[in-house]
């Protein structure tokens, strides 16, 4: 089985984006209640996140709550929120130990005020931590990030802070909650599902896309590194030609 000391340190892939799927159906596999496959999905993220230090990838960013998401029953919103908060208090030592900067994207003034003030106050204690730079997407989602984005922009030319003539990528890119992060490399996502669901849209153009058909509380080191591998292996030409990048 694969191994992370297996992988070479070159050509690693600096910005890892995981869309953690499949909690609910390996619960259900298990005739147990979605919860449960939430509950083990926390530990494939805790081991995830140890899992990239060791390999130096510098950015990881984890789908975790999307906008769409709120429209899950109750109950299991409910949960989503307290497993968040009660990781975060267990995880803020890990993130110290392991030199990890905790950061969000997405809407965060729609969570609870409870995990609100977690979230803060762990961004807050590990800002100064540069081994790597962990993004929960937390109601998050591409659309309604654009259109925020969008909002913004227009709202500055109005005020003639921007002109329309200069409004390029990079003005765009500054005004997504991705700001501060380069654009995705690797995509990971897992359950067997091909699709993005309103994902990073804009950050993702040239992303390699890896999906595997697995459920992620079942998502393990060794299918992180063959993910990993597998990358390694890809030519990325970005709409160049193949002698062109010799
Ligand atoms: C991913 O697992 C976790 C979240 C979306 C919060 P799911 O809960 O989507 O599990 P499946 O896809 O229903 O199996
Ligand atoms: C995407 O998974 C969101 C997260 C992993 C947080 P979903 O399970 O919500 O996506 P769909 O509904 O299958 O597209
Ligand atoms: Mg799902």
């Amino acid at each position: 089985m694969d191994k992370i000391e297996d992988i070479a340190k070159h050509n690693l892939p600096i910005h890892l984006a995981i869309i953690m799927d499949g909690n609910g159906r390996w619960a259900k596999e298990k005739g147990k209640h979605r919860v449960f496959g939430h509950e083990n999905g926390v530990k494939t993220v805790r081991a995830v996140v140890e899992n990239c230090v060791q390999i130096g990838v510098k950015y990881l960013t984890l789908y975790t709550f999307s906008t769409e998401n709120w429209n899950r029953p109750k109950l299991e919103v409910e949960t989503l929120m307290r497993l968040l908060v009660s990781s975060l208090r267990k995880e803020l030592k890990t993130f110290n130990k392991n030199n990890i900067r905790l950061n969000t994207i997405g809407n965060i003034s729609a969570l609870p005020s409870k995990a609100r003030k977690e979230l803060l106050e762990v961004m807050e204690k590990t800002k100064e931590n540069t081994a790597m730079t962990l993004t929960l997407a937390l109601s998050y989602g591409s659309r309604e990030e654009i259109q925020s984005a969008v909002r913004e922009i227009a709202f500055k030319v109005k005020n003639n802070i921007i002109s329309p003539e200069n409004i390029d990528e990079t003005i765009i890119n500054n005004h997504l909650y991705t700001q501060n992060l380069p654009d995705v490399d690797l995509l990971i996502r897992t359950s067997g599902e091909h699709r993005i669901s309103n994902f990073l849209l804009w950050q993702i153009a040239y992303a390699e896309l890896y999906f595997i058909d697995v459920f992620w509380p079942d998502f393990s080191e060794h299918h992180l590194v063959e993910a990993i591998k597998n990358y390694q292996n890809r030519e990325r030409r970005f709409g160049k030609t193949s002698e062109q990048l010799i």
